[in-house]
């Protein structure tokens, strides 16, 4: 609290929906529930479409961070390509491996005003030197850290103490979400952000409970206007 008694204001975590599905993302954006949208190749192929295609769709439904990755793996070609990335609008987001020329080019990109979202990273340190380069975003994978036998979580809570010990800006955008607990805990942590696929979202939302509560009330109702 301040001294005046009013609260400090602290942004709330954002909610990413990660798909290139547009029905989905239509269908969230219009609840107001979506702060962005993170994409892969991976995610891209299952559409059937470009990325040169999807994106300015996603870019036309939702206004926030627009993650499009790139397909290079050389520094100098992933600058060129993710330069061409953010010229289609100027909510793209540009995702880089996290590899030596990945942080190379998100270091020119972020020289030349380009947003960045440093993908793939698995480790504190590897998000603390994506911090370094300049980063926008970094994506830790949770999921496929607990696939492994890891603890996903415990990776975002160092990175959150690592950035908040030197004051990095670079948000905290947990990635490789598999269940409602990792959003719920990620926010107790701090996190920025969370990316969410579709079918989390929808789990997010629901509780058996509220269906039961809702089928009582409406037929309460119904008894009560025979
Ligand atoms: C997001 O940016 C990542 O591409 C995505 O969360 C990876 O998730 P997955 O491990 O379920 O493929």
């Amino acid at each position: 609290m301040e001294a005046s008694g009013r609260q400090w204001i602290i942004p709330a975590m954002k909610f990413f929906l990660d798909t290139a599905d547009l029905d989905e993302i239509q269908k969230y954006a219009s609840m107001g529930l979506l702060d962005g949208v993170t994409t892969n190749p991976s995610l891209i192929a299952k559409t059937g479409k470009t990325r040169e295609e999807i994106i300015p769709a996603i870019c036309d439904i939702v206004d926030g961070p627009i993650s499009a990755e790139v397909i290079s793996v050389e520094r100098a070609e992933m600058v060129r390509e993710g330069l061409v990335l953010s010229e289609i609008h100027k909510n793209v987001t540009v995702k880089l491996p996290l590899t030596e020329d990945g942080l190379g080019a998100c270091r020119e990109l972020t020289a030349q005003n380009v947003k960045t979202n440093v993908t793939l990273c698995f480790t504190p340190v590897q998000a603390l030197l994506a911090a370094k380069a300049g980063a926008t975003f970094i994506s830790p994978f949770i999921g496929r850290l607990d696939d492994l036998g890891d603890v996903g979580l415990e990776v975002i809570e160092d990175i959150r103490e690592i950035y908040d010990n030197y004051s990095f800006k670079t948000e905290i955008l947990v990635a490789s979400i598999r269940s409602p607990q990792h959003v719920r805990l990620s926010a107790k942590i701090g996190a920025d952000v969370c990316t969410v696929p579709p079918k989390v979202l929808g789990q997010l939302v629901k509780h058996p409970l509220t269906d039961i509560g809702l089928a009582a009330f409406l037929a309460d109702h119904a008894k009560a206007n025979q």
